[in-house]
């Protein structure tokens, strides 16, 4: 009892120790640098989505700028909020939509060259562009994308275009859905609204075709369409001749610029927390976010833990068989390739390999790629608590076992390995655990698990602490009843010992 208040005593303290030092470093950040122009950001910190034109035109800058790229833009627009980027460059349009919820900053007057946007679709796939095209020629006559640009870029009128083919072939369109007014979630709902994805479901109901949205990183798309894990890419896709080598453009349907957005200075954006927490969780629902999240994390988790198990327990079968009497090398050299390499790279490089490369061209759902991929990669890990285990018994048993006239598979079942699945019990309950939170990467093909869906709701409010810090807690919450079950189970081991 004595041990675990010390050890409680000493986290608390850990925790709070790492706050103080965490706020000593942001008081002492570097200062700020004022950016009143294009001229001006030259020398600054500046923040812009990776991979973006905004990126590159920044990047172009000379003189020590400090380009800091983020996933999100609003992840940008945060760090600027909190003073420690001098300006964000984004989208004209993006910067506008993300000003008007943050009035404590604002627009630079001085745009960048005009951009064209434009679609994405393979190289190779000439039928597609050509049917796109005649689709989005015949929206333009009809003025429908006018009526689009009226609604979401004008704001004046309110048309929408609702998706009528949902049935036959599909439509699979690659988004960044953090972009609005072009591609963003509103509401509180899962399925993505603006520009974009209006006219991508009157280009789909042009084709016949029925539209399905996936949601990934920008700087994924053009990869995403290219390997065919999508027909096409609508994100606010600037046209530029870089881009042209790896992909083809449809014809263009937005011409814009990059805008400059500043601190107005002074003032915060007087919230207050509970504010912050309204915005966060209670309007429009946005704790749905974070439920279903958890739902997808749940089931992630659980079978990938029974998928690791099962095929942890064979392979630790097999490597223990070849050390004790030399037998299976073939499939004991397989086993040991299998665990160098699940090993041996990081679980998010096995998770995009997974679903970019081996299920590339295979329609089958994110959910349960995920739990292939978790569930090989635990699998290694289970083998390895399982073979300890084993070896943990001592080996005098396998002898007397021998002694006996028993065979090794008689010995195995019936002596060895009940004592050994008891010695592993808590190792394999904590490997539960890990992967529980391993899962946490999932975001990146584009599933949304618990932390994705922290994101979302990042994505949507531009607070940039309170969703991250609930996501947290949710994790330990569970860990926190994981570890306390664990705990009892080893007990009622210790228990029946005798
Ligand atoms: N127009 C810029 C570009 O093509 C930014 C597009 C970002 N789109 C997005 N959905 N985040 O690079």
């Amino acid at each position: 009892m004595k041990k675990k208040n010390k050890i409680f005593r000493q986290t608390v303290l850990l925790v709070l120790l790492s706050v103080f030092v965490l706020s000593v470093f942001t008081a002492c950040g570097s200062k700020g640098h004022a950016v009143t122009d294009k001229a001006s950001l030259t020398g600054a910190r500046v923040g812009v989505q990776i991979g973006t034109t905004g990126d590159t035109d920044v990047s172009a800058l000379k003189h020590g700028t400090k380009v800091q790229r983020f996933d999100k833009g609003a992840d940008a627009i945060n760090t600027l909020k909190q003073g420690k980027l001098d300006a964000v460059v984004i989208d004209g349009e993006v910067a506008k939509a993300f000003v008007k919820q943050n009035p404590d900053l604002k627009i630079l007057e001085e745009p960048f060259e005009t951009e064209e946007y434009a679609g994405v679709i393979a190289k190779d796939n000439t039928e597609l562009l050509d049917k796109v095209n005649k689709a989005m020629q015949e929206l333009q006559d009809e003025g429908i994308l006018d009526k689009l640009k009226d609604t979401y870029i004008n704001e004046k009128g309110d048309y929408h275009y609702k998706e009528k083919v949902t049935s036959g072939d599909t439509l699979v369109m690659a988004s960044s859905i953090d972009f609005p007014p072009y591609e963003y979630f509103d509401n509180g709902s899962s399925t993505p609204v603006g520009f974009d994805v209006e006219m991508a479901y009157a280009i789909a109901d042009k084709l016949g075709m029925k539209l399905e949205i996936q949601n990934i990183q920008f700087d994924a798309i053009i990869n995403a369409v290219n390997s065919g894990k999508a027909d096409i890419g609508f994100s606010g896709f600037t046209v530029t001749e870089e881009r042209k080598k790896s992909i083809n453009f449809t014809s263009n349907y937005m011409e814009t610029q990059q805008a400059i957005i500043v601190q107005k200075g002074g003032a915060g954006n007087g919230q207050s927390f509970g504010d912050k927490l309204y915005n966060s969780f209670i309007k429009d629902h946005r704790f749905n976010y974070l439920l279903s999240g958890l739902v997808n994390t749940i089931i992630i988790t659980i079978f990938a833990v029974l998928i690791g198990v099962v095929l942890g327990f064979l392979i630790a079968l097999v490597r223990v068989t070849h050390d004790k009497n030399g037998n299976l090398k073939v499939l004991n050299f397989i086993a040991k390739l299998y665990l160098t390499i699940v090993r041996g790279t990081p679980m998010m490089i096995q998770l995009l390999i997974i679903y970019f490369v081996i299920f590339a061209s295979v329609d089958i759902s994110k959910v349960l790629v995920a739990i292939i991929a978790f569930g090989l990669n635990s699998a290694a890990y289970q083998a390895e608590n399982f073979r300890s285990g084993i070896m943990a018994v001592d080996a005098g048993q396998f002898e007397a076992g021998h002694a006996l006239g028993l065979k090794y598979g008689t010995v195995m079942t019936s002596i060895i390995l009940p004592q050994a699945v008891k010695n592993v019990l808590p190792a394999i309950a904590n490997e539960f655990i890990s992967l529980l939170k391993e899962t946490s990467i999932s975001g990146y093909i584009g599933l949304q698990d618990l932390t994705q869906g922290g994101m979302i709701i990042r994505s949507i409010t531009y607070e940039a602490m309170i969703p991250l810090l609930a996501v947290a807690v949710i994790y330990l919450v569970i860990v926190l009843i994981l570890t306390w079950l664990v705990g009892k189970l080893e007990k009622a081991l210790r228990k029946n010992e005798r």
